[in-house]
């Protein structure tokens, strides 16, 4: 109760305050964030530095919300991270980079004469996705996206869908920094290289530290990959669906600065390419409406964006969504 009152206190400020270019502009994630206004998530800062980075937030809400443009926009406000400055954020949350410049994506004859792809594709319809996970403020987005992308993999190859363990490729990829960062294409090529299973999530339970490796013996279960791929498709983004529909989701590296604000809708721009930073996992499309976006799912929670997910609009690599591609073969 006392939160809630805090947060009135805070509300009514704004609206109030006349120095302040927000008042209609402000808008809330429809979960409860309030509590994190008050926290301090990192250490070291007043109550009043807090205070003040929250009111840079919402100044950078009205003003990437004063520049809606397309049709269906994104639209940015409070959320989870909206007690953190921008820098603050970058340290915690966007912490993958490309590992190296790949080659780009060369399409094959058969992709590019391939069969009709279909307006609207979801591999959470078949019920190929496991649930969004929170990498809290550990910086293993990388391992994330690459597990999510395994999951799924196997599970389309007849295997049940299981949640496999993140803390495992976090404490053993050794080409990686664990929750200090890393690169999905790292820890496919450790996993290739390695011929590590990974076990299930409940047996090497998530953790949001890094820690020492532990091994398993051979006779446990787990999922291992055959090969992976990696390409960069900024020229070839139609060419993502294919691989989407006939591999399965897959795993990218994007630049997610302004992601920190997302509430909902398509970002179309807000965001660039050639920058990336921060690893999720492309599970479907939706070309059905005037703008369209590609479902991506982030690893910062249920509460953060749509129910954890982001929508991205598709054919101008928005993000640079299609700069730093990779999946596994299995
Ligand atoms: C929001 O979260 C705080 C802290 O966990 C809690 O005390 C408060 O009751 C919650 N408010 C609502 C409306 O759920
Ligand atoms: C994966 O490992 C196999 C050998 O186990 C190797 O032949 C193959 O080139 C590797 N794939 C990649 C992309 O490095």
């Amino acid at each position: 109760m006392l939160w809630l009152c805090v947060l009135s206190a805070v509300s009514a400020c704004v609206s109030t305050s006349a120095s302040l270019p927000v008042h209609s502009h402000v808008r809330r994630s429809p979960h409860n964030h309030t509590f994190l206004l008050f926290m301090d998530p990192v250490g070291e800062r007043s109550p009043a530095d807090r205070y003040g980075i929250f009111l840079k937030s919402l100044e950078r809400h009205a003003l990437l919300n004063s520049d809606a443009r397309g049709s269906g926009d994104a639209y940015y406000g409070i959320n989870q991270f909206s007690g953190l400055s921008p820098e603050e954020f970058a340290n915690l949350y966007l912490q993958s980079y490309p590992s190296r410049s790949l080659d780009p994506y060369v399409p094959s004859k058969a992709a590019l004469g391939g069969s009709a792809l279909p307006s609207r594709f979801d591999w959470r319809d078949k019920k190929l996705v496991t649930g969004v996970k929170n990498q809290l403020d550990c910086g293993a987005c990388w391992a994330f996206s690459i597990v999510g992308a395994i999951e799924s993999r196997n599970a389309i190859i007849g295997h049940p869908l299981e949640d496999l363990s993140v803390q495992q490729v976090i404490d053993c990829s050794y080409l990686d920094k664990g929750c200090n960062g890393g690169s999905t294409d790292n820890a496919l090529k450790w996993l290739n290289q390695s011929h590590t299973k990974l076990v299930k999530s409940s047996e090497y339970p998530f953790k949001a530290t890094t820690g020492a490796c532990h091994y398993f013996p051979p006779t446990e279960f787990g999922v291992s990959i055959k090969g992976y791929e990696a390409y960069d498709f900024s020229d070839y983004e139609e060419q993502m669906m294919n691989i989407l529909i006939n591999v399965g989701p897959i795993a990218v590296i994007v630049d997610a600065v302004s992601w920190q604000d997302y509430l909902g809708g398509i970002i179309q721009h807000h965001c660039s390419s050639g920058h990336s930073n921060h690893a999720v996992l492309v599970v479907g499309f939706d070309k059905t409406g005037d703008t369209p976006y590609w479902i991506v799912k982030n690893s910062w929670g249920t509460s953060w964006g749509i129910d954890g997910y982001v929508h991205v609009k598709m054919g101008q690599n928005i993000c640079g969504i299609a700069d730093f591609v990779a999946f596994p073969v299995m």
